[in-house]
C-alpha cells in the first residue's frame, strides 16, 4: 500500500514538475537584466517578415501548386491558384493575430515556444521548441540547398562566357547526397566519388552560404536587418517587373477554365503554396530586441504577411494568364515558373533578373531563419534547458554567438547529410504544430490570466484562434494521410526530442532548481548570522 501511495506521489510530483508554467513577469524580469540589443523598428520587422516569407515558395514551388507535380500525383489548381493563396493566407492570418497577442504580451525571445512555458508548462515547451527546430533549423539547411540550386541554374545561363567547370560545376560539389544519387540513378555517366559505396557529396555553394549568413548573424542583428533589407529591395523590384511586364501579355484564355480540378486542386495548391508563407511568425523570435514591441510587433506580422499575399495574388494572376495550367506543363516550368515565363514572351532579360531576384529572396530567407533559431535555443538556454555557454554574448557585437556559429556549423552537417525533400516537409510539419500550439495557448492564457495587459487582442476569440486550429490541424491531417517519408518521421521527430528531454534537459533543469535552492539556504543563514 505504502509503495502504491509512493508511486502514485511520485508520479503526481513528477506531472507537476513537467506542466510548471514560467509566469510571463519572470520571463520579462530575465530579459530585462540580460537582454538582447534593441535595435529593430516598425520597418525593420515588416522587413524582417518579407524577408522571410518570400523565397523558394513563390519563385519554384508556385508552379507545382499551379499545375500539379511532375509524376502526377498531385493536383494543380490551376488559374484557381489565386483562390489557393487566399486560402493559405487566411489559415495563417488566424495565426498571426495569436502570434501578435503574445508577442506584446511577452515580448522575450522565443516566439512559440515562451509562449508554450506560460502556459501549458516545461515539457510542451521543450517539445515545441524541438519541433519549432525542424521549422527554422531543418528549414535553414532545405533553403540553403535550394540556393545552391538556383545558383547552379543561375550559372549555367552564362555558359558562353565562364570556364566549363564553372558553368557546370561538378555534380558531387554542387548537390546533397540524395540528390547526387537520383542523378546518378538516371546518368550513370556522372562521376560522384564514394565512401563504402555511399556517396561522398559536398554541397559548396550551400556551405558557403551557411557560414556567411552565420558570419553576418553574429556581427548583429541590425547589420543582418540592413543586409535582410537589400535582399527584400532586389526580390520586389524583379516581382514588380515580372507583374508589369506580363501584364502585357496575358491572355485571357489561358484563365479558362478556372478551376480545372475543382476544390480538390485548389486545397491542394493551397497545402502546397502554404510553404510559401512561412516565416512571418519568425518576427515574434525577435521580440526581445524590438524598440517598441506593443506597438510595433503586431503591425510587423500583419503588415507582412498582408504585404506578401497581394504580391502572391498578383504574380499567381498573371503566372497563370501566361502559362496554360489546365494541362500538362513544361518542366522549366514546374521548377522556374516565373523565369520560364518571362522567356515564353521573349523577356531573356527580365528571365536572368528573375534568377538574381530569386537568389536575392532566398538569402534574406537564410539569413532570418537562421535568426529565428539562434533566438529559439537562446531562450532554452536560459531557462537551463540546453547548456548556459549559448547565453555568451559577443562582447562587441552583442548578439549570441557561440549558439549562432553552434547552429551555423551543425547546419553544415545538416547539408552533408540530409534528404533534403524530406527535410522541406517535416519542416512544414514543425510549422503546423507551432502555429497550432500558439493558437492554444492563446486561448488557455486568456483564461488562466483575463487580467493581464494585452496591448493587442485577438478579435472575436474564441472564434478566431479555434479557426486558426481548424485549419492548420485540417491542412496536418490532410498532409499525414498521404503516404510519405515525412508523415513516418514527425512522430519519430516527437519521440526522440522526448526522451532527450527526459533524459538531458529534465535532469538538467532539477540540477538548477537544486542549484538555486542551495544558495538561497546558504543565503538566508548567512543573513541569520548577521
Ligand atoms: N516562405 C519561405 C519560402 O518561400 C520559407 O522560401
Amino acid at each position: 500500500m505504502a509503495e502504491k501511495y509512493s508511486r502514485a506521489t511520485l508520479t503526481r510530483n513528477f506531472l507537476k514538475t513537467i506542466t510548471r508554467i514560467k509566469k510571463p513577469d519572470e520571463m520579462l524580469d530575465e530579459a530585462k537584466s540580460e537582454g538582447l540589443e534593441k535595435t529593430l523598428g516598425v520597418w525593420d520587422l515588416i522587413i524582417l517578415g518579407v524577408g522571410a516569407i518570400i523565397g523558394s515558395g513563390i519563385f519554384a514551388i508556385v508552379g507545382i501548386a499551379a499545375a500539379g507535380s511532375a509524376d502526377g500525383s498531385g493536383l494543380g489548381a490551376g488559374p484557381a491558384l489565386i483562390v489557393s493563396m487566399v486560402v493559405a493566407a487566411i489559415a495563417c492570418i488566424f495565426s498571426a493575430l495569436c502570434y501578435s497577442e503574445f508577442a506584446t504580451m511577452i515580448p522575450v525571445a522565443g516566439g512559440a515556444y515562451t509562449y508554450t512555458f506560460a502556459t501549458l508548462g516545461e515539457f510542451a515547451a521543450w517539445m515545441v521548441g524541438w519541433v519549432l527546430m525542424l521549422e527554422y533549423a531543418i528549414g535553414f539547411i532545405a533553403v540553403a540547398c535550394a540556393w545552391s540550386n538556383h545558383f547552379v541554374q543561375f550559372l549555367s545561363g552564362f555558359d558562353k562566357f565562364l570556364p566549363a567547370w564553372l558553368a557546370n560545376p561538378p555534380v558531387w560539389l554542387v548537390n546533397d547526397p540524395f540528390s547526387a544519387a537520383k542523378i546518378v540513378a538516371e546518368n550513370p555517366d556522372v562521376f560522384v566519388p564514394t565512401l563504402f559505396g555511399l556517396p561522398i557529396c559536398i554541397n559548396l555553394p550551400a556551405i558557403i552560404m551557411v557560414l556567411l549568413s552565420t558570419a553576418i548573424l553574429v556581427k548583429g542583428t541590425k547589420d543582418s536587418a540592413k543586409m535582410t533589407a537589400i535582399m527584400v529591395v532586389v526580390k520586389m523590384a524583379v516581382i514588380a517587373l515580372f507583374v508589369i511586364a506580363g501584364a502585357f501579355y496575358v491572355k485571357p484564355d489561358n484563365w479558362v477554365p478556372f478551376a480545372p480540378h475543382g476544390a480538390a486542386g485548389i486545397f491542394a495548391g493551397a497545402f502546397i503554396i502554404f510553404f510559401a508563407y512561412i516565416g512571418f511568425d519568425a518576427i515574434a523570435t525577435a521580440a526581445e530586441e524590438c524598440k517598441n514591441p506593443q506597438k510595433d510587433l503586431p503591425i510587423g506580422i500583419i503588415g507582412s504577411l498582408v504585404i506578401t499575399t497581394i504580391v502572391y495574388v498578383l504574380v499567381a494572376l498573371i503566372l497563370t494568364g501566361l502559362q496554360d495550367t489546365s494541362s500538362t506543363v513544361p518542366a522549366a516550368f514546374l521548377k522556374a515558373p516565373m523565369a520560364y515565363c518571362m522567356k515564353l514572351i521573349n523577356l531573356n532579360w527580365a528571365a536572368g533578373l528573375i534568377s538574381i531576384g530569386s537568389l536575392a529572396g532566398l538569402t534574406s530567407v537564410l539569413l532570418v531563419m537562421e535568426m529565428a533559431a539562434t533566438r529559439i535555443l537562446y531562450a532554452m538556454s536560459r531557462d537551463h534547458f540546453i547548456s548556459q555557454r549559448f547565453q555568451k554574448l559577443h562582447p562587441k557585437f552583442k548578439t549570441p554567438h557561440v549558439l549562432t556559429w553552434t547552429v551555423g556549423l551543425l547546419s553544415v552537417i545538416g547539408i552533408l547529410t540530409l534528404n533534403l525533400d524530406v527535410a522541406a516537409e517535416l519542416c512544414n510539419y514543425g510549422t503546423f504544430t507551432s502555429f497550432i500550439v500558439v493558437c492554444v495557448a492563446v486561448l488557455i492564457l486568456r483564461k488562466t490570466d483575463p487580467n493581464r495587459e494585452r496591448p493587442f487582442k485577438v478579435p472575436f476569440s474564441p472564434v478566431l484562434p479555434s479557426l486558426g486550429i481548424i485549419c492548420c490541424g485540417g491542412l496536418m491531417i490532410y498532409k499525414s494521410m498521404q503516404p510519405s517519408s515525412s508523415a513516418l518521421l514527425f512522430p519519430v521527430w516527437l519521440g526522440i526530442g522526448a526522451m532527450i528531454y527526459l533524459l538531458y534537459g529534465f535532469v538538467k533543469n532539477r540540477k538548477n532548481e537544486n542549484k538555486i535552492h542551495i544558495e538561497k539556504v546558504e543565503q538566508r543563514k548567512l543573513e541569520l548570522k548577521m
